[in-house]
């Protein structure tokens, strides 16, 4: 049996930070590093080697576990084996890229070969290096690596900066849409009387109304929130206006209305649309002339509240079958603020997304630092009725099932998984495209004259683009032409 885990998994090695990777003064966290290799003195090499690196170095000698490591743990870097015995290292890259498509991992081997490094970069590994690997090189492939985490970290950090600029009192949204519904709520709200939010459930009509409410000159006084379809209707009115101690069976003591105790702030009457016919016209009499008639009292009390209503039903049906007053509509509807629903608003699905993932793994105390490239895209694709509570769920389960660094397609419910469609494999940099063509060349042609001559470029710049690229040959090994290039 061999030892796994050779080294204590969670204890971060306590080491100085590394010069010049602190982004904006934030002390950055140590690079997550996986390493697989069935012989422990490569393992205890690699410790040793990057002693002084702001590194975590998790590590196994059975390729099975690292694999299941990897799918756990997704480090920033995996340095992966190519000759083991219980598993192929070319094997073990595919599956940990399976489950993590993004994973960076590099090869190393004791026996190399242009062939099996073609291979190994073609299957995705970022790069393929012989043993013995030196410090120096070791620590190159570590501070690449960790180049490209600070530089993610860079962009979502300014992601972050940019969510600060588009969000308004806790609303979040860089939509065309958005952006118009936040004007129109700035505009608004100081100048509060009534106003008409309407929006499919989970649009965020509750978050407007209370954005209203705090951004009015009323910020400091009460606000009440009133569901209109959470009651039987003579309940509903008693709690809105309130009632005298035996104005009906069952009043046994007096009751404050909704009205009068928010009186000088605001009242947010959710689904207005569902009021009983007595309410509305009662509501109808706040509005037009600030009076509340309470239950059993023969005269009204005086009311001075900023009313904010929201529906998502559409009040023209309800209006066209006599459900709802055309006159307190018309009062309702002074100003309205129409929330779209999410579909109508894709720029906005992954702002909120990763707003939401924040969120909760702040709440559920994860670490949990991205959302796939696949799991984004089928958050893309989806249709969302449910709207930002939908996707609010969504995440919010994704990140208390996970069980690894970061959310992916399998921590989305099932029918959003099914959204996802495999994009064409395509080069996400220039870079990618003339590594991959010169691997194209190579593995066609064995001979480096001839490979060159396929690209069209000397056999001098082939050899300049193979050192660039990681790709250059064992110096030991036989060059076939002895055709020179001149470029
Ligand atoms: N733009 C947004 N930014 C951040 N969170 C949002 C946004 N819109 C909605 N949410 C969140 O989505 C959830 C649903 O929002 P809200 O309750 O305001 O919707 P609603 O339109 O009132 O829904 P319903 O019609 O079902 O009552 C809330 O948790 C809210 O915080
Ligand atoms: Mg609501």
């Amino acid at each position: 049996m061999r030892s796994e885990n050779l080294h204590e998994s969670d204890k971060p090695m306590a080491v100085p930070p590394a010069p010049g990777v602190a982004v904006q003064g934030q002390p950055t966290p140590p690079l997550v590093i996986l390493a697989i290799d069935d012989d422990t003195g490569m393992l205890e090499y690699y410790h040793a080697a990057l002693v002084n690196m702001a590194v975590r170095i998790e590590s196994s000698t059975d390729p099975l576990r690292g694999v299941e490591l990897a799918k756990t743990l997704n480090p920033d870097l995996t340095l992966l084996d190519l000759t083991m015995p219980e598993m192929n290292g070319m094997e073990a890259m595919e599956r940990i890229r399976l489950s993590n498509p993004e994973a960076r991992v590099v090869m190393i081997t004791g026996d190399y070969s242009i062939e099996s490094a073609i291979r190994a970069i073609q299957a995705g590994a970022t790069d393929y290096v012989c043993k013995p690997v030196s410090p120096e090189k070791l620590r190159k492939i570590v501070q690449e690596a960790r180049e490209q985490v600070d530089l993610t970290r860079r962009e979502n950090s300014l992601e972050n900066q940019f969510a600060e600029v588009f969000s308004l009192e806790g609303m979040i949204g860089r939509s065309p849409k958005m952006l118009e519904v936040f004007d129109l709520v700035r505009r608004v709200a100081p100048h509060l009387g009534t106003v008409l939010i309407t929006g499919e459930t989970g649009t965020g009509k509750e978050l407007v109304a209370r954005a209203l409410h705090k951004l009015s000159p009323r910020a400091q006084q009460r606000i009440a929130v009133f569901n209109c379809s959470a009651l039987v209707d003579t309940l509903a009115e008693s709690q809105l206006f309130g009632h005298r101690k035996g104005a009906f069976t069952g009043a046994v003591s007096d009751q404050t209305g909704i009205f009068e105790w928010a009186n000088g702030g605001t009242v947010f009457l959710d689904e207005v649309g569902d009021l009983s016919p007595a309410a509305q016209s009662k509501l109808l009499r706040v509005l037009e002339n600030g009076e509340a008639q309470k239950l059993g009292l023969p005269q009204a009390i005086r009311v001075d509240v900023q009313v904010i209503a929201a529906t998502s039903r559409d009040l023209n049906v309800e209006m066209r079958s006599n459900r709802f007053r055309p006159d307190l509509w018309y009062r309702l509807n002074m100003v309205q603020i129409r929330l779209p629903p999410l579909r109508e608003r894709r720029e906005d699905i992954l702002l909120l997304a990763r707003h939401f993932l924040l969120s909760f793994t702040s709440q559920y105390r994860k670490e949990i630092h991205k959302i796939s490239r696949r799991a984004e895209s089928a958050l893309l694709a989806y249709s969302w009725p449910g709207n930002v509570r939908e996707l609010e769920n969504v995440i919010g389960r994704g990140c208390m099932l996970t069980r690894t660094r970061m959310l992916d397609l399998e921590d989305l419910p099932e029918e959003l998984g099914k959204q996802y469609i495999p994009a064409a494999s395509a080069f996400s940099t220039m870079g990618d495209a003339e590594r991959q063509a010169v691997i194209q060349a190579l593995g066609e042609e064995r001979n480096k004259a001839l490979a060159a001559r396929k690209l069209g470029i000397s056999r001098a710049r082939l050899y300049r683009l193979m050192e660039k690229h990681g790709l250059a040959d064992d110096p030991s090994a036989e060059e076939g032409s002895t055709e020179a290039g001149g470029e």
